[in-house]
């Protein structure tokens, strides 16, 4: 047994002995998004302090904890705060969390992020509805010995992000009267944001969006078998595509100003995924 594969082990067993039954879907809230975790009921809080093995996120925005309970009549669990690359974690504590639910045995993960807009037709404060993605974070998840009871040594990847649920996602927005838009988000590890010429080089290849999560965790949720579902929320255009500089609190502002439409559609993917 590798050490991971026995400290994901460890912290799923604490997790599915606090939890009355194993969630359905898991989904991970984004920048700014926290707030979705009001709206489980009957919920169990695990702080990821206390979870053992879990690590810590250090970003503003990122409350850090896992909520389990319902929504909708589902179950869900839901993890407030991420750990990023940029922080300094090494890859198998920015997957953690994945391959926590992934073994407690939830069959499907929403990831959530901020991004912004390399599609010049992408309003500011859209949700993007990810249809695949761009490795561009120098690096794989997957690096190292491969742990069979995890997944495959290549995993397939040619349908990362589930073409089902991509559809729940339009029949979702459609209900709530939500214009949501689809592309393709290139996944770089940050912290700083791109040049203006890094943006017109990731338009070039066919990027529509772009940020500094998701990756990873979509990688290593279809390594365990799981289903995926990426929603970003178009925070800011990209770099360069207006003449002003780009900030941390305008992607915090857009994605407030956002996050009742952004619940809403979760609630409604959650309940029809
Ligand atoms: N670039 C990278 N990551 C981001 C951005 C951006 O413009 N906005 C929100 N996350």
């Amino acid at each position: 047994m590798t050490d991971e594969y026995a400290r994901v082990q460890e912290a799923a067993a604490f997790v599915g002995a606090r939890v009355p039954t194993v969630p359905e879907m898991a989904i991970v809230l984004g920048s700014g998004l926290g707030d979705f975790a009001a709206h489980v009921a009957d919920a169990v809080v695990l702080p990821y302090e206390t979870i053992p093995g879990w690590p810590r996120p250090t970003v503003v925005g990122h409350a850090g904890k896992l909520v389990v309970g319902q929504v909708r009549g589902r179950r869900v669990a839901v993890l407030s705060g991420r750990a990023h690359f940029y922080e300094g974690h090494p890859m198998a504590n920015v997957v953690f969390a994945t391959r926590v639910v992934a073994m407690l045995g939830v069959k499907a993960i929403l990831l959530t992020n901020a991004a912004g807009g390399i599609n010049t037709a992408f309003p500011q404060g859209v949700l993007m509805v990810i249809d695949d993605h761009l490795n561009l974070i120098g690096t794989n998840p997957l690096i190292g010995p491969n742990e069979d009871r995890f997944g495959p040594r290549f995993p397939d990847m040619t349908e990362v992000y589930s073409k089902r649920l991509r559809a729940v996602a339009d029949r979702a927005a459609a209900k709530n009267g939500l214009a949501i838009a689809h592309g393709i988000y290139a996944g770089l590890h940050g912290p700083s944001y791109e040049t203006p010429a890094e943006i017109r080089y990731l338009r070039a290849i066919g990027a529509d969006a772009v940020g500094m999560s998701t990756v990873p965790e979509a990688i290593v949720a279809r390594h365990m078998g799981m289903e995926v579902l990426g929603i970003s929320c178009i925070t800011n255009m990209a770099a360069g595509v207006f003449d002003q500089p780009l900030n941390h609190s305008e992607v915090m502002e857009t994605a407030q100003r956002v996050r009742g439409a952004f619940i809403a559609l979760l609630e409604e993917i959650v309940e029809n995924a």
